[in-house]
């Protein structure tokens, strides 16, 4: 469920009509709902009432200071994964033991950050990265709380690009080599281990592969209390899918995910953190674009819009599917036609949609992409010398500008002419 309907024949977010926003801000731009925000991830939170756990969100999903501030007052932690992450979510008054700091490839700098900041664990990823967090630590006379993320060896069925827990993908350590990670942690000063972790994928869209990773880890929690070691907290990750066509089967509900996990390793008596990102933050926001021009071609209309892939990547990256709606909603009855929606970069690749059908469009119609609030702003470039796209919040019948869109002085001014030219 999002805030994002139809009321009197035109688009709304939650009270403001998304064309007044259009009017003030131009396109393209993302909109994003603080009520669907809020309602995902207070989901998140009473899915698991009754255990010890905290939500981190992951805010690689949607990074901006007043989403993570929206967030962070309604009680949200933060799963961060680079030392940017972690100084916006200082920034948008996450205290740090509320901060977990999870990636792959954390450099020395990165782990000074926030262990000078204040940090709830570092979810460590392979044996290297443990001996530069015990020798950072030691030499700021502080101890490293740490999970380490094992990799379960499941299947998570969504796309390969966003597989994470088959052993051939780059993360976490092998599971049946944890017990040896464990006993070397152990013997390390500058840490301190307090858990495990795990994280299997992206956009799952079924239980079943959390169960068995859940499961697993179940069963290594047990066989690590046995070798002594102080097991009190499970980071489960994120990875729960969302509905990206209202036609689809739906994925399963954060309640439901929640009941799998109480079941699974509820015995064990262990915090419980998950670091949802796309659930959270994904049908909370819109991609707005104008119509600038409708092209026929041989066979095939293209409608050709003011966003591009740079500003949204997923169809390019994933072949990922968004929903295009019309911000005015089409009279009852009205005759749908196929178009192939494109963006102006000039590459084919630029492709959102082939053969979508909608209303009949023409220039300066304004558009919507569903299900962009997560990894689109964040994952958008200045490709073609094309602004960065302004981001906007609404709060009932509020709306503000979150980040701006760049002049294209200021873009130039961030170059420099070598003193030869
Ligand atoms: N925790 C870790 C360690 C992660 O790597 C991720 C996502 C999450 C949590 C959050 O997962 P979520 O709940 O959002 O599924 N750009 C891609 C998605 C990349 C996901 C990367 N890791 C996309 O647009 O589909």
């Amino acid at each position: 469920m999002d805030h994002f309907l139809y009321r009197n024949g035109a688009l709304y977010a939650e009270d403001v009509p998304v064309a007044d926003i259009a009017a003030e801000v131009g396109t393209p731009f993302y909109v994003y709902s603080t009520a669907t925000l809020l309602r995902h991830y207070r989901l998140f939170d009473e899915a698991l009432d009754g255990v010890d756990h905290l939500v981190c969100y992951a805010m690689k999903a949607a990074g901006n200071l007043a989403i993570l501030k929206t967030l962070a007052q309604a009680g949200a932690g933060m799963d961060v994964v680079s030392g940017g992450e972690y100084l916006r979510a200082r920034a948008a008054g996450v205290p740090g033991d509320k901060i977990v700091f999870s990636g792959v490839g954390k450099t020395a700098e990165e782990m000074r950050t926030a262990l000078q900041g204040g940090i709830r664990q570092f979810n460590v990823e392979s044996e290297p990265e443990m001996e530069q967090l015990n020798l950072v630590a030691q030499s700021l006379g502080m101890v490293a709380p740490i999970t380490i993320r094992v990799n379960p060896d499941v299947d998570a069925k969504t796309h390969a690009k966003i597989a994470t827990g088959k052993s051939e993908n780059k993360f976490g350590i092998p599971i049946a080599r944890a017990r040896a990670v464990y006993a070397r942690a152990a013997e390390l000063p500058g840490i301190e281990v307090v858990g495990i972790d795990v994280h299997i994928g992206s956009q799952l869209t079924q239980l079943e592969p959390f169960e068995l990773a859940y499961a697993k880890v179940a069963e290594l929690t047990e066989q690590l209390r046995a070798d002594g070691h102080h097991i009190r907290r499970l980071d489960l990750g994120g990875g729960l899918g969302i509905p990206y066509t209202r036609s689809n089967e739906a994925p399963p509900l954060p309640v439901e995910y929640g009941a799998m996990i109480k079941r699974t390793l509820g015995h064990l008596g262990c915090e419980i953190e998950i670091e949802p990102g796309r659930l959270i933050a994904g049908n909370a926001g819109l991609l707005v674009s104008s119509v600038i021009y409708m092209k026929s071609g041989e066979g095939r209309d293209f409608l050709i819009l003011d966003a591009a892939m740079n500003d949204l990547i997923r169809p390019a990256m994933y072949d990922a599917h968004h929903d295009i709606i019309p911000v005015i909603e089409p009279a009852p009855g009205v005759e749908q036609r196929p178009y192939d929606v494109v963006g102006p970069v000039c590459e084919t690749g630029d492709t959102f949609a082939r053969q979508r059908d909608l209303p009949p469009m023409a220039s300066g119609d304004l558009v919507a992409f569903r299900s962009a609030g997560a990894y689109g702003a964040v994952m958008a470039s200045e490709y073609n010398a094309r602004p960065l796209v302004p981001e906007v919040l609404v709060n009932g019948d509020q709306f503000a500008v979150i980040r701006r869109r760049p002049s294209f002085e200021e873009m130039m001014n961030r170059d420099t002419i070598p003193e030869w030219l």
